[in-house]
């Protein structure tokens, strides 16, 4: 049994470290702080909203996000956006219905669209799908000791641009100095004030870069603040139980121990 757990570690160890992410040279990766990062880091509401901002008047032009509903923008822990707002922003987007044989406009039960460029991967689960990849020989030793993860990733991505470019059978690539193969297909998406945003954040590419990458986390774990507080309180309610158990323990054993140290051993 126990080789046999021992055995799929190491395998599992095998396929992070062997896998395409960790072949080549790391990426440069900086290490934002970001608000849900600690044990008792939550999302910042407005941080994921402005990141909806960037996902929708930039990457969605590639990007899909089809394993997010547009009725978890409305939910508590996430963007947090009132009902009458999740319906408008999915009135956005046309749906093919096949009841009605015909395109019609999204509602808040409908999901958002796949990516609409082939290349272009979907990015609903990009931010965990990338979160274990860093630090020394991509053992993840990052992601497990200085939380760095997929939203420092996305982030680092999209302001690691160097400006070169090369043709490669065709397709003109990118350097980035975070992508770990170097080149990628992906043209520098964010470059300043690219969106307005309307809490007056100054819309930086740092600042759309960590907002974006934040609310790319959310999509990828929409549960964060909702597991957070209950590992809080099992945590509590273990230590809770310790302390009780020890004290138990003392009482129960009590009268044995003040027993023996009464009598005098026979000799
Ligand atoms: C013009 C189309 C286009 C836009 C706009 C665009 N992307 Fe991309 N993106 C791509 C393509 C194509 C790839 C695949 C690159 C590759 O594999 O070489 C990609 C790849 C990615 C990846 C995966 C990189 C990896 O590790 O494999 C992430 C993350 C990403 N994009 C995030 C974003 C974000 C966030 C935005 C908005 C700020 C955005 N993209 C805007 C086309 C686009």
């Amino acid at each position: 049994m126990i080789r046999k757990i021992a055995l799929s570690a190491l395998t599992a160890f095998g396929l992070s470290a062997g896998g395409a992410f960790a072949a080549g040279e790391a990426g440069h990766i900086t290490d934002y702080d970001f608000s849900f990062e600690g044990p008792f880091g939550t999302y910042d509401q407005m941080q994921l909203q402005r990141g909806l901002q960037v996902y929708t008047e930039i990457c969605s032009a590639c990007h899909g996000l089809q394993y997010v509903s547009f009725r978890a923008l409305g939910y508590e822990g996430g963007p947090d956006l009132p009902d009458d707002q999740v319906r408008a922003y999915a009135e956005f987007y046309e749906v093919f219905d096949e009841e009605l044989d015909d395109f019609r406009p999204a509602t808040p039960t409908d999901y958002f669209p796949q990516s609409s460029l082939e290349n272009a991967p979907d990015l609903s689960l990009m931010a965990k799908a990338r979160a274990g990849f860093h630090g020394p020989y991509g053992l993840g030793l990052n992601q497990l000791f200085k939380g760095m993860g997929g939203p420092e990733y996305i982030a680092s991505l999209l302001t690691g641009y160097t400006g070169e470019e090369k043709e490669e059978a065709g397709a003109v690539l990118y350097e980035n100095e975070a992508y770990p193969g170097t080149y990628l297909a992906m043209g520098q998406p964010l470059w300043g004030d690219d969106v307005l945003y309307e809490d007056g954040t100054e819309a930086t590419i740092e600042q759309q870069a960590k907002d974006v990458a934040a609310f790319l986390m959310w999509t990828a774990e929409p549960q964060l603040n909702a597991r957070k507080e209950s590992g809080f309180i099992a945590v509590l309610f273990l230590t809770v139980l310790s302390v009780l158990l020890y004290l138990t323990n003392k009482r129960i054993w009590a009268p044995i121990k003040k027993g023996k140290a009464g009598t005098t051993p026979a000799e």
